[in-house]
Order: structure tokens, then sequence, then C-alpha cells
């Protein structure tokens, strides 16, 4: 947790961005795994603890504007409840720690909203993405489920987005925290993969680093020999010599502040040439791409850089042909990285994703694409000192994918084809870093993570 005026700027920069009318924070509640007293790990809502730091089930906090009250909504411990759970600091403690004066049980948040409700005040809540938050506004608010999503409030957001996407220094001290554990299950993970070996031995092995810090992984771990299934969570699968591991996990922080970083090694000491092939094309694109990161560069244009570079090598080694330029503006390569080149991290490992990907990735200054691959990109704006983003190019051989294209002869003019089957069983490569956008350009955070094809095979050992 930070300091008490920590929040109460935040809190502050956010009322005068959306001026008048009361913002409702819904914190998280418990979330049961199969019957209410077995649960899954509490989570709490990203920008709760942005504005309010407090990390624990069933509280609320309202902002009324007009009148400059701020009100944490929350229950003290009965002892009952205390014999299983154990003590807890009381709530006005609480709320004084993170500058909060008046605190009420949390029975009493529904009658405040009636009341500015009839008072025709107007209520500002963010876009509920669990279910007890959705009902719980629903029934306070009086509206059905469907008009309680289309009524969230657009100008909250955007005060959200803009206030929480320039990291403080003293959270990028947090993310270099959980960088330095996401080092060392990624360095563990190098080290510790062996032919034979189960996918899920490994994801014990980081997961318990991450979990043995205090903290725990940011999102659920991709550590699979099928790295061209993008969003892969299967790890049943056991290492076989000639495959190669691709690793995409990162530890959370105690603070809740995410670190998201991908590797990819041999499960043999050594890649082979195909695969080395591959390999530099990747690191070239993350390389690149970081190098051209700094403050007013729309990062679209970053996405298409690596695409161009991405689409080059490719072509060099006889897998794509024609104008590169051509090639990338159609979306040819695609086929191989379908996915957007990276995305803004914090709090949340998808920043604020929360809050709506186009209100933190685009604004008037650039649309979404709908064509395959650049309608994934998370984050196209131009990027300003203090936000803090991943780069992660990749590339796929996606059997299933290359089927459906080259039966739809679909952009034949710039992909070979032929020259494909011999890549049909290579999986995917994507190698991903946290960098922080400064003044004059960007700085890669966090301990170095092996990423050459040298400083691999050298973990590997
Ligand atoms: N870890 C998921 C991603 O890289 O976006
Ligand atoms: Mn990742
Ligand atoms: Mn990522």
């Amino acid at each position: 947790m930070f300091n008490a005026s920590t929040y109460q700027q935040r809190r502050q920069k956010i009322q005068e961005k959306v001026g008048s009318g009361l913002l409702v924070f819904m914190g998280n509640e418990d979330s049961p795994m199969n019957y209410t007293d077995n649960i899954y790990p509490f989570r709490q809502d990203s920008d709760f603890l942005y504005c309010f730091g407090l990390s624990q089930p069933h509280l609320a906090a309202i902002i009324d504007i007009d009148k400059q009250e701020t009100i944490l909504f929350g229950d003290d411990l009965s002892v009952e409840y205390i014999v299983w759970m154990g003590p807890q600091a009381p709530i006005a403690e609480k709320a004084a720690a993170v500058g909060v004066e008046k605190t009420a049980p949390y029975s009493d948040l529904s009658r405040h909203l009636k009341q500015a409700q009839e008072a025709g005040q107007e209520i500002h809540y963010l876009p509920p993405y669990r279910t007890d938050n959705l009902l719980k506004l629903s029934e306070y608010l009086g509206k059905p489920i469907a008009q309680i999503r289309e009524e969230a409030s657009v100008s909250f957001i955007k005060a959200m987005v803009d206030v929480a996407s320039i990291k403080e220094a003293a959270e990028i001290v947090e993310m270099e925290k959980a960088l330095v554990v996401s080092q060392q299950m990624h360095h563990r993970a190098m080290q510790s993969a062996k032919a034979g070996m189960l996918e899920s031995e490994l994801v014990g092995i980081i997961e318990g680093i991450a979990i043995a810090t205090g903290g725990r992984l940011a999102y659920p771990a991709i550590l699979t020999i099928n790295g061209q299934t993008l969003h892969n969570h299967v790890h049943s699968n056991r290492l076989q010599s000639g495959q190669m591991v691709l690793g995409d996990f990162g530890a959370e922080a105690p603070s809740s502040y995410a670190s998201d970083i991908t590797r990819t090694f041999p499960v043999d000491k050594r890649f082979t040439q195909q695969q080395k092939d591959i390999y530099n094309i990747v690191l070239k694109a993350e390389m690149d791409t970081i190098e051209a990161l700094k403050p007013g560069v729309p990062f679209k244009d970053i996405h298409l850089l690596a695409a161009r570079i991405i689409a080059d090598g490719l072509q060099q080694l006889g897998l794509m042909k024609g104008n590169v330029e051509e090639a990338v503006q159609a979306g040819a390569h695609a086929l191989f990285f379908p996915h957007g080149l990276g995305h803004m991290i914090g709090l949340d490992v998808h920043d604020m994703e929360g809050l709506g990907e186009n209100y933190v990735g685009y604004d008037e200054t650039v649309e979404r694409s709908d064509q395959f691959g650049l309608k994934s990109l998370r984050l196209a704006k131009k990027l300003q000192t203090g936000f803090v983003l991943t780069i992660e190019p990749g590339i796929y051989f996606i059997p299933e994918l290359i089927d459906q294209w080259q039966s739809e002869k679909k952009h034949e003019a710039f992909i070979n084809y032929d020259a494909l089957s011999n890549f049909r069983n290579f999986s995917g490569i994507r190698i991903e870093d946290n960098i922080l956008i400064t003044e004059d350009g960007h700085k890669i955070l966090g301990p170095p993570i092996a990423k050459t094809i040298q400083e691999v095979e050298a973990m590997r050992g």
C-alpha cells in the first residue's frame, strides 16, 4: 500500500476530471469455486485498489463530487467471524490509512445511491465485469442488467484511464519488484526443463517461486510446447527432444502490480538451425521496436514496424514473397503474427481492460481496424511519458490457419504456401518484455532475462 496522500491525489485528479455527480467504486467480493466457503484466491478490483488501496472483500466507496464527501462502506468483523477468519483492523482505521475520514456499514451504500438518484444527482459507475457487482448495481439503482451494462459512465472511464495510464515512480518500483521474481521464474524454467518432463512440472516450479515471494501469477501461465496456440492454458504435454517451450508468465507483486514476460527456449540444450532462423526474426522485431519507443509515437506505427520486420525476415527465408510494405498493408503477415504487438500493463496485466479496450488503447486520433491480426491490437494511440506497456512480437505456424488460407488462396501473392510444409510442426516463438516510456525514450523494466540465442542456450547449460 502507498501512503494516504497518494490515494487522495489520485481520487482528487479523477473527481476533477469528471467534474460533478457521484462516483461509485465497487470493490470485489470473494468468488466461490464450487460452494460459498471454497473460494478462488481473492483479487481486489484494480480501480478500487488504485483509488482506495484496500485489498479485502466486501468494500465499496463513493465520492460525492458535489458535496466533496468521500465515504468508505464496509463492515467490522463480528467475533463469530473472527473465530473462523482471524482478526482485522477496524474499517475506520483502514480508511484513515488511505486518507478517507468517513465510513459507513456496507448496507448503507444502497440508501446513499437511492438518495442521490432521488435528488437527481448523476451517478457514475465503471463497467461491472463481475456478476455480483452487476446484480448489486441493478438492485440499488432499480435498473435491469442490460441497462446497467449500457450506462457505465464514459466520463468516469476516461478519467480513470487518463490518470492511471501515467505510472507514478512508486508504481514503477512495484512493477520492477514483480519483474525480479519473473526473472527468477523464467531462468528457473530454462534451467529445469528436460525431455520427458510434463509441462505441468514446470508450471509447478514457476508458480511456486511466485507464491514463495508473497505474490502469485499475474495471469494463468502459458507454458507449452504448443506455442502456436496463443493463449494456451493446457499443461498436460510431455516435453520432447526437438521441440521448443514457450513460456508466457509473470509474477504479480504482493502490491498487486503485474509483470508479463515471454521467453521461448529449446527442449534440447541448443536450438536447431530452423528454430534459430525464426527466433532471430522475432528477436529483431522485439529489439528494434523497443528501440523505436518514445513519447508522441503512435503505437500502431510500432506494431506495423514489427509486422514489416517479420514479413521481411520471412521473405529472406523464402516463406513470404512480394513487396513487404504491400504484404503488411494487405495483412498477409498476420498468418504468422496474428496478434497485437503489445498492451498497457499496471495493476492489470492488460491494464484497465475491464474499462474497455478501446478506451485504454484508442482515442479520437486512431480507429480500430477490422483486419485479421491488426484488429487484435490492444494499444494503438500515441505513447506518453509514464506509460508502461509490453512489446511481444511472435511468429507462429498454426496448421489450421495455414490450411484455411491456402484453401482460399488468400494472399497468394505474398505467401509461399509450398515452403510452409517444413514448418507445420514448428509451433511458435514469442519474446515479451515490459517497457516504461520516459521523457527521452524508454526503459526496459526489471533485471535482464536471457533473451539472445547465446544467452538462452547458456541458461540451458
Ligand atoms: N500474457 C498475455 C499477453 O501477453 O498478453
Ligand atoms: Mn504475455
Ligand atoms: Mn502481454
